[in-house]
């Protein structure tokens, strides 16, 4: 199976996967601080045509802007608390309203409790859209913790490394842009304990709130990313031959 999707991506380019999987396919990738949410999401956005909604970095470019919403935002997100549902809520509806999103999107880091999993069901609904799959990627906390806290990312391309897991090339610089790399401010060991606790408390009962809808899957999130990357790809093929 890889094999052949391998030939296809040859044959028909780096996003023609996919026609060959399904246009307007919606996803959503559960899962804590750390479990590989955003590196995933980039990847599958990347080889499927879809769109990256991922609300951390709406409310970075946000704060790097020094826009209101990122000066409202940055005082949750360095207190490692949820921005409220209201602010969060009209900034995912505005970047779903993009000509892009109707080729099909995968979330990263949204939704994030049950109020932002209702709205969200409910304005898709109005829409006329449905979430297709929702996949935990699951990783033990003793494993996030050193994921963080050993995470640096580019300030500018955005790029994100780990220091052990998935080095860049030259001492702590982008392989792409060169420039010295940063570590999140929310990285740090005190911040990602309160981090995880909030998962815990008011991200993880999504699991449950997904499996009831029957669309929830899970992956071994601690397996290497390319083997991370395969298992979503085969989920996602699956549903698009249901
Ligand atoms: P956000 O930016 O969404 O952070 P998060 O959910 O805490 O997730 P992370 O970005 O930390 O981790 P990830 O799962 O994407 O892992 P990554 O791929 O980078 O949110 C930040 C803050 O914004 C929140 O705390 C909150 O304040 C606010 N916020 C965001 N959304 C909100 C919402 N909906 N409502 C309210 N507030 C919201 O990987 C981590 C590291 O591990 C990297 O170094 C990577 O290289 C490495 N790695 C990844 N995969 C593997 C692997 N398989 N093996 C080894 N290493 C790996």
């Amino acid at each position: 199976m890889i094999q052949r999707r391998e030939e296809a991506a040859l044959l028909l380019g780096p996003n023609a996967e996919v026609s060959a999987l399904r246009s307007g396919m919606n996803l959503v990738l559960l899962g804590a601080p750390g479990a590989g949410k955003g590196t995933q999401a980039k990847r599958l956005a990347d080889r499927l045509g879809l769109l990256h909604l991922s609300t951390g970095d709406l409310f970075r470019a946000h704060l790097s802007q020094g826009t209101e919403l990122g000066k409202t935002a940055r005082r949750y997100m360095e207190a490692g608390e949820l921005v409220p549902d209201d602010v969060t809520l009209a900034m995912v509806f505005d970047r779903l309203s993009a000509p892009e999103a109707a080729q099909g999107f995968v979330l990263d880091g949204f939704p994030r409790n049950l109020a932002q999993a209702e709205a969200f069901e409910r304005e898709m609904a109005a829409r006329g859209q449905r979430l297709d799959l929702a996949v935990l990627l699951a990783v033990a906390d003793s494993v996030l913790v050193e994921r963080l806290t050993g995470r640096r990312t580019c300030p500018q391309c955005q790029a994100t490394y780990h220091l052990v897991f998935s080095p860049p090339a030259h001492d702590e610089l982008c392989d792409r842009c060169g420039v010295p790399l940063v570590q999140r401010p929310d990285d740090r060991p005190e911040t990602v304990m309160r981090r995880l606790e909030v998962y815990h408390a008011e991200t993880a009962p999504l699991i449950a709130y997904y499996r009831r809808r029957g669309i929830l899957r899970e992956v071994n999130g601690e397996a290497s990313p390319e083997a991370v990357t395969e298992a979503l790809l085969g989920l996602v093929e699956g549903v698009a031959g249901d």
